[in-house]
């Protein structure tokens, strides 16, 4: 392997670091902690796992933080009673509504009904707008995690060649825009792509955002490429990412792993975007 590796638990904890000390400075001037209110709805077991680990970690940050976990039955208009009364909660300043939720329930209505001030996940249409013209707004969690990867190392994006593959609302589309915010020239690839590999080999910066397993291989890795690989596909007993990682090691000049790569970078996202929103209720941005 020559490739380093953009390890996303040391990446991670120097962003909880940092919220870590600002925290005492924050409560000191405001008398209150960040809050964070999470809503999950049935009994998915990833999804399980994933609202345990967001609970977990805003505790030991010192958040104020909340789980609403719902039966799956609960209706539409439980679900957006319950929106309701987290948007007008003065504890609370970002609401997460954990996804995929059962098929009955509109998520675009769910969505659009949390307030906008307060959408920590970046997917209520108006924040989803204000990223396309470049105002401030939340950042979606992953999208926003892979960036701070690339500052981490470092790495100057103007005027480089940035692919991605996929796109998705959730990282394919959002993490084109922040990279040609930081002035890129960006490529968005995704299944009706003909000749991938040709696209691809022309990345200087390739972000892999598909679900499937070991999709890109390291014949289609330009050397000395950078590679986020958001992907994470259980095979088997293992998980890997969308990038076959044996040989695209041997290629890029850096790789994210799958596990330990994006996926610990997404909640400390949310822990930040939760205290951006805090901050700005405050009037300290
Ligand atoms: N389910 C999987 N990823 C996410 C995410 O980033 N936000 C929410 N709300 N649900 C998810």
């Amino acid at each position: 392997m020559t490739a380093k590796l953009i390890k996303g638990p040391e990446v991670a904890a120097a962003i909880r670091k940092q919220i870590a000390e600002e925290l005492p400075v924050l409560k000191e001037k405001t008398g209150e902690v960040p809050g964070l209110s999470v809503i999950l709805i049935g009994e998915d077991p990833a999804s399980k796992a994933y609202v345990g680990n967001k609970e977990k970690t805003s505790k030991e940050l010192g958040f104020f933080s909340e789980v609403h976990r719902l039966p799956v039955e609960t209706t539409q208009e439980e679900l957006l009673a319950l929106i309701d009364r987290l948007n007008r909660d003065e504890k609370i300043h970002g609401i997460l509504v954990q996804l995929p939720l059962p098929g009955h329930i509109d998520e675009k209505a769910v969505l659009d009904a949390i307030a906008v001030e307060k959408d920590v996940d970046g997917f209520h249409p108006i924040n989803v707008g204000n990223l396309m013209v470049g105002d401030d707004c939340f950042i979606p969690c992953t999208p926003h995690g892979c960036m701070k990867m690339l500052e981490y190392i470092g790495f100057d994006l103007k005027g480089k060649n940035a692919v991605v593959v996929g796109r998705s609302n959730i990282v394919g589309k959002p993490v084109s825009l922040l990279l040609l915010q930081q002035h890129a020239t960006v490529t968005i690839c995704h299944s009706r792509t003909t000749d991938l590999g040709a696209v691809t080999r022309e990345a200087d910066v390739l972000v892999v955002a598909v679900g499937k397993p070991n999709m890109i291989t390291g014949d289609m890795i330009k050397p000395g490429a950078v590679v986020i690989d958001v992907g994470i596909n259980r095979v088997g007993d293992k998980l890997v990412g969308d990038v076959e990682f044996e040989s695209a090691s041997q290629v890029a000049s850096y790789i994210t792993p799958v596990p330990g790569g994006v996926g610990p970078m997404t909640i400390t996202m949310l822990m930040l975007n939760t205290l951006e929103s805090f901050k700005r209720k405050h009037g300290l941005k």
